[in-house]
């Protein structure tokens, strides 16, 4: 996060049976810190096995009283963490997320025990899960697909994967308040139990965290029909459609009712060309502020030839770093960021669909973050007009889909 005050590296840890969303949960924040501007990153304990040991373990690998399987698996989370260790030597600032079960006291002690020799303590994350359907729906939904299920049948990898889970299970060992600062999630969302978690960092995790559910459901992004400023190459204003735009808006319109299952959140920007568009919505909708497009400042309503001609070493400036510059008593794109924040938070926390009518530079920042592209990516990904993207998230990001609606 641009505005923190950094001190040191940091290490969580997660805790949890299989099928809890670790892995998920993992994922999500990391890409959340990196679209932060935090460097951050997994270490997949599962990803060191399939690579070091091939991907298709039978159930009985998992057994703790096997000891060969019991070694190997010693081998590859070690490998993981001697990783982890030197990443984190290179990041000082960094946060790395150590992504493995975890499950004994044991284990986590080790781990507790190999951090503090640099002087890190880590933070656990566990993850518990009372209801047996999102175990279930978690084993389909995601574990099936797995590289370790690639050849088995269906109802052969379920049988195999609950398998490996009871293997696990019969060594469970819940975090207790004697091992250091932890963050436990009951059924992603419901609840949030703490232990001395302190500091600007942690707290801001737990924030993230205790509003991630892993329901999916999809987020419709597009920015307004065409404006007026669009046909004059303006940016900024506050134009209406243009004929062409509001043709748009119809078509998206219809498109989106066949996609939706069930209503949406319909959320807007406060500008015209955004609340005009949505109007065309058979939904009810929410203009946020934190949707109106980056503040162009002095240059709102300008064309970027009056830019390039008028304020040559802003249009330089602008060029050189994009990310970064800020337009003359406006915004840059950092500062987007930054207002958004709330609204990513809020869009994690939904379970209906979601659809965002917006602008060209902040749906930049939104699918920058929804697809884990870098903070420098984003300035330069493309969204054009009249084209509907299409996201679910999920641990890994997505494929997007685009929809071109109209000339
Ligand atoms: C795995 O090998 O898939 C996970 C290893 C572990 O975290 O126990």
């Amino acid at each position: 996060m641009r505005t923190l005050v950094d001190n040191g590296p940091r290490v969580l840890v997660m805790v949890g049976l299989p099928a809890r969303g670790k892995t998920y949960l993992a994922r999500k924040l990391v890409r959340y810190l990196n679209w932060r501007g935090v460097t951050a990153q997994v270490f997949n304990v599962g990803n060191y096995r399939r690579r070091d040991l091939g991907s298709a373990q039978p159930a009985a690998f998992f057994d703790p009283d096997n000891p060969v399987g019991f070694e190997a698996r010693r081998g590859v989370a070690q490998a993981a963490l001697d990783d982890l260790m030197q990443w984190v030597a290179h990041n000082p600032n960094g946060v790395a997320v150590y992504d493995a079960t975890n499950v004994t006291r044991s284990r986590r002690a080790h781990l507790t025990r190999t951090l503090a020799e640099v002087d890190i303590e880590p933070i656990f994350v566990e993850s518990i899960c009372t209801d047996e359907a999102v175990v279930e729906a978690n084993i389909r939904e995601t574990k099936l697909s797995m590289p370790d299920y690639a050849d088995a049948r269906p109802d052969a990898a379920t049988r195999d994967f609950r398998a490996r889970i009871a293997h696990y299970q019969r060594s469970y060992e819940p975090l207790t308040t004697s091992e250091g600062p932890w963050i436990k999630l009951v059924d992603v969302g419901e609840q949030v139990h703490l232990n001395r978690i302190r500091g600007f960092l942690p707290s801001r995790i737990v924030f993230f965290l205790m509003n991630l559910h892993i329901v999916p459901r999809p987020i419709f992004l597009m920015r307004h029909g065409e404006s007026a400023y669009n046909v004059q190459k303006r940016i900024g204003g506050d134009p209406d459609l243009t004929e062409r735009g509001r043709d748009f808006a119809d078509r998206a319109s219809q498109y989106l009712q066949r996609r939706c299952s069930t209503p949406p959140s319909l959320w807007t920007s406060t500008l015209q060309r955004t609340i005009q568009t949505a109007s065309a919505f058979p939904w009810t909708p929410t203009a946020l502020r934190s949707l109106d497009e980056i503040d162009a400042g002095r240059c709102d309503g300008w064309t970027y030839d009056e830019v390039r001609t008028q304020m040559p070493e802003e249009f330089a400036a602008r060029k050189l770093d994009k990310l970064r510059y800020r337009y003359p008593r406006g915004e840059s794109y950092e500062d987007v960021m930054d207002r958004l924040e709330p609204l990513i938070v809020e869009l994690e926390r939904q379970r209906d669909p979601v659809v965002i009518v917006a602008h060209q530079a902040v749906l930049r920042c939104l699918v920058a973050y929804l697809t884990d592209r870098s903070p420098e990516d984003c300035p330069f990904l493309e969204i054009p007009l009249h084209t509907v993207i299409e996201l679910v998230p999920k641990a890994y990001p997505g494929a997007e889909v685009r929809t071109e609606l109209g000339p």
